[in-house]
């Protein structure tokens, strides 16, 4: 039996590049699959090519009511067992020529419209017998149901705090002269000079520091 034998997944952001391999990927493992994407025509498309083993729905990943409808899809097809987090837009600029539209559209997009989308999933996987994991965008690592459900109570915490560190280590890393010194977070806070890698304390280095002292 195909390891995706009977199961549904919701890919976003599948009409085109690694959303639509996703999709032909889990239609050739067994899966049907619900293409969600605001590109009506390649969507469309890629539907027909994939058969009845696939659906397309418009889908703007930043809107609560097309989450609504993605998963009313899947439901149609037998359930929800999975979702590719994969919708993103990527349109690179320094931060000198970053205005706050690009800013806010990035953040609408790769991060309020993941949120979204792992909330939406939650219940009608569970409702499907929880056989499935939700796959992480970008890495496509599968996630335990426990990060999924945000157990901690702090997803938007996380979420928002985690942001900036990014955004600091990629202006740090475009005027650091010294690429080994890399460590956006700290350069951002703190004058305190950044430790390379190799300088780095682990429990491993801290425990042979002890014993060579
Ligand atoms: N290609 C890479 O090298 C790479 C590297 C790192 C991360 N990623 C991320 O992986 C994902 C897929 O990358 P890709 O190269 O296939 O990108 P792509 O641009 O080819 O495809 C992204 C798809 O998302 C859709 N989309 C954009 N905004 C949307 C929205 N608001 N609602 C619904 N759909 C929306 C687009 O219409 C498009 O079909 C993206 O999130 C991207 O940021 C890609």
């Amino acid at each position: 039996m195909k390891p995706f034998q009977g199961k549904v997944v919701l890919v976003s952001g599948g009409a085109r590049g690694m959303g639509a391999a996703e999709a032909r990927m889990l239609v050739a493992e067994g899966a049907k699959v619900v293409i969600g994407d605001l590109r009506e025509d390649e969507g469309r498309r890629l539907a027909a090519e994939l058969g009845g083993a696939s659906v397309f729905v418009r889908q703007d990943v930043t809107e609560q009511v097309d989450w609504d409808r993605a998963v009313a899809a899947a439901e149609a097809l037998g359930g929800l067992h999975g979702l590719v987090n994969n919708a993103g837009i990527y349109k690179p600029a320094t931060l000198m020529e970053t205005g706050a539209a690009l800013f806010e559209r990035h953040l609408r997009v790769n991060q309020f419209g993941c949120f979204l989308g792992m909330k939406a999933v939650v219940g009608p996987m569970e409702r499907s017998g929880r056989s499935a994991t939700t796959l992480r965008r970008k890495t496509t690592r599968a996630s335990p149901w426990g990060e999924v459900r945000c157990g901690s109570g702090l997803p938007a915490i996380a979420g928002s705090r985690g942001a900036p560190t990014g955004g600091a280590r990629h202006r740090a890393d475009a005027r650091s002269p010294d690429r080994s010194r890399r460590s956006g977070r700290r350069r951002a806070s703190s004058s305190a000079p950044a430790r390379s890698s190799r300088q780095r304390r682990t429990p491993a280095r801290c425990r042979r520091a002890r014993r060579t002292r």
